[in-house]
């Protein structure tokens, strides 16, 4: 059986090496904020909504966050400190919906994003995000061995 694991591993790494085909992206491109919730104050006690729901996905440069606006909301981007103390007077980018409640940003460049609610206590609340944006390349390898080390090993066994 172990054989048959190496065996399959070798296999994997033969097939992504000669991969030349445009390799399958396995994360979205286009994220919807807080997915069906959109861009709201969290229910009471869920401050860390928007922490967990960023934690579920890997953001790379290229990729677009579109907010949905909930009632009363507005999002500003804004940097580190804005962030952490809910003070929204270090803007960097006031995001304005486009008509039909939402917002678009790009994410361009590696590094940190942060964007809260400038709105009554809303940041203070949790309406709050943090994106952690890296380069495409580690996420797309590891995201593509798993599903494919796993049609190999079924294929095994
Ligand atoms: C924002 O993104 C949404 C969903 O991806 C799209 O439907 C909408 O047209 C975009 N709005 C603008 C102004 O780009
Ligand atoms: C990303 O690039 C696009 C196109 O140049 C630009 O419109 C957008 O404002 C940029 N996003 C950020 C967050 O700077």
């Amino acid at each position: 059986m172990a054989k048959f694991v190496m065996m399959s591993m070798v296999f994997t790494v033969v097939l992504l090496k000669s991969a030349a085909i445009p390799i399958p992206k396995v994360n979205p491109k286009v994220f919807q904020v807080g997915d069906n919730i959109g861009w709201a104050v969290p229910k009471m006690g869920d401050n860390a909504f928007y922490k967990n729901w960023a934690a579920k996905y890997h953001f790379y440069v290229g990729v677009r966050l579109t907010f949905k606006f909930g009632p009363n909301s507005h999002v500003k981007r804004v940097d580190k400190t804005a962030y952490e103390t809910c003070n929204a007077l270090n803007t960097i980018e006031d995001l304005i919906t486009d008509g039909n409640g939402l917002a678009n940003v790009t994410l361009n460049s590696t590094g940190y994003y942060y964007f809260i609610s400038p709105v009554y206590d809303n940041c203070n609340r949790g309406m709050k995000l943090n994106i952690s944006v890296s380069n495409s390349s580690p996420a797309v390898s590891v995201g593509v061995l798993v599903p494919m080390m796993a049609v190999v090993m079924g294929f095994f066994f």
